[in-house]
């Protein structure tokens, strides 16, 4: 019999990472020299993973891959099972498991992947240090781990938030009267007024952003009993206690974080070098968030574009008239035209990857891809797209969409790991019908309510926001 934890009482909106997906730490290892196991043949683990639809959007894209994942939730994990279950995947465990114990689960070196996200700073000190063991142990010679943790000095803006917050909530322990406690003084607070101080600026800001945070994201990571943000350094020493070393950070524009410039001299000691450099960056930005990597075997520290020659390639970037490209709110400028021109066709079919070697082997292109990549503008992954371009005579949905869907969930996860929020009747019906059984004619003659003569622009639609697996 277990304890019910906070997370049994509100439910933790668990979703999908792109920073944790074993196709982004394989790039990342790759390119620091190490030769990570391919993903879509890999033993992936999960820690703290709440519902672990992380996991299980991974293991419905490669059915050759073998995952398991564990939380101290039983309903969180419950849920977890009852969408593998509707979506048939066989190839995931999921347990109700606590951090302290899970090492007599799982054999030293059984996972090429371990993944613990939102866990490692929100936990006592005993579970944080079991959680570092715990991936040591469980890692294979070649695997990659990725832990995610509030970060310092960030993390000081946060204490005080939070000591506000606890007066603001009092003896309140209804989780709905807490949210909305801490509501209503977020909301007076956030007012900027005249004489602020910048760190006053700073903590206002704090509250607007903490105003924009679902329920649940509130109510767990502001109010929950156990706050402790990191230094880099002290994740990195716990790590090496462990046996493990410092790789990178897998978060946008932090990718080069565990190397040193192109054509570097080797320091004494090459890992605390980027430790330091890293650690500066973060008090000069104030940084509140990391998330690390670490592997078992030395990596190369000397950064070298020309190790994602082999690789692939994704962007959303659209170009514009004046030959900027754009994506969300930025723009930016690829000097060099013929690798514009090439990055452009390679938007042109997202989300299809395309080889680099389809589109370059200029290692000054390499040197720009590989900054496009650490700037969140492109992604590069070790192979193909799991997905088809085009529907095959008998389209099939991803048993995971037609799983949440069967299930009533409307945030559903893509094959490229992604959230697409799915509401409309007609094509929820649609991709239930997409079951491999039917051709897009016998799909067309069911009420899906989509009109006939459009469904297989519709599957075909379906196949370019990668929800089909054929
Ligand atoms: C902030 S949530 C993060 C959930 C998910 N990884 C995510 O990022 O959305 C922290 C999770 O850690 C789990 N957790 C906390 N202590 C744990 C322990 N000792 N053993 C296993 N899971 C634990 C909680 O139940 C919760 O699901």
């Amino acid at each position: 019999m277990r304890l019910t934890t906070p997370y049994d009482r509100v439910a933790y909106p668990t979703t999908m990472f792109a920073q944790t997906h074993p196709e982004r730490l394989a790039v990342l290892a790759r390119l620091a020299g190490l030769d990570p196991v391919p993903p879509h043949q890999a033993r992936i683990l999960e820690i703290g993973g709440g519902t672990c639809v992380n996991l299980l959007s991974m293991a419905a894209m490669w059915p050759d891959c073998d995952a398991h994942g564990f939380d101290l939730s039983s309903n969180a994990i419950a849920r977890g099972q009852e969408i593998t279950d509707a979506s048939g995947l066989a190839n995931v465990t999921l347990a109700v498991e606590d951090i302290c114990e899970a090492h007599e689960r799982y054999p030293a070196g059984s996972f090429d992947y371990v993944i613990a996200h939102g866990v490692y700073a929100w936990v006592p000190d005993h579970v944080r240090e079991a959680t570092m063991r715990l991936i040591a142990h469980c890692l294979s010679d070649r695997g990659v781990g990725f832990v995610s943790y509030n970060a310092m000095p960030g993390g000081h803006v946060r204490q005080i938030m939070r000591e506000m917050l606890f007066d603001a909530i009092g003896e309140i322990d209804d989780p709905d009267a807490r949210i909305a406690a801490v509501r209503d003084f977020l909301e007076a607070y956030a007012r900027p007024q005249p004489d602020d101080e910048p760190l006053a600026k700073t903590l206002r800001q704090q509250a607007e952003s903490m105003l924009k945070r679902p329920d649940a994201v509130l109510f767990h990571d502001e109010l929950g009993p156990c706050f402790n943000p990191q230094r880099l350094m002290d994740v990195a020493a716990a790590a090496a206690e462990s046996g493990l070393v410092f790789l990178t950070d897998a978060g946008r524009n932090r990718h080069l974080d565990g190397f040193l410039p192109d054509g570097s001299a080797l320091p004494d000691d090459p890992e605390y070098a980027v430790l330091l450099a890293a650690s500066r960056d973060d008090y000069a930005s104030l940084r509140y968030f990391r998330q690390s990597l670490f592997a078992k075997q030395e990596p190369d520290r000397v950064i070298d574009a020309t190790r994602i020659a082999g690789m692939w390639i994704s962007t959303k970037l659209k170009r514009l008239d004046d030959g900027a490209f754009a994506q969300g709110g930025d723009s930016i400028n690829i000097a060099d035209e013929d690798l514009a021109a090439s990055i452009a066709r390679v938007a042109a079919v997202y989300p299809q990857r395309v080889p680099i070697s389809a589109i370059t082997d200029n290692p000054e292109h390499l040197r720009v891809i590989l900054q496009l990549f650490v700037e969140w503008y492109v992604t590069l992954y070790p192979g193909p797209a799991p997905f088809p371009a085009e529907p095959s005579d008998n389209p099939c949905a991803s048993p995971l969409v037609r799983g949440m869907l069967g299930l009533g969930e409307t945030m559903l996860c893509t094959l490229d790991h992604t959230v697409l929020k799915i509401e409309q009747p007609e094509l929820r019906a649609l991709l239930m019908a997409a079951d491999g059984t039917r051709t897009i004619a016998e799909i067309a003659a069911l009420e899906t309510g989509i009109p006939p003569e459009d469904t297989h622009a519709a599957i075909a639609a379906c196949c370019s926001k990668a929800l089909m697996i054929a």
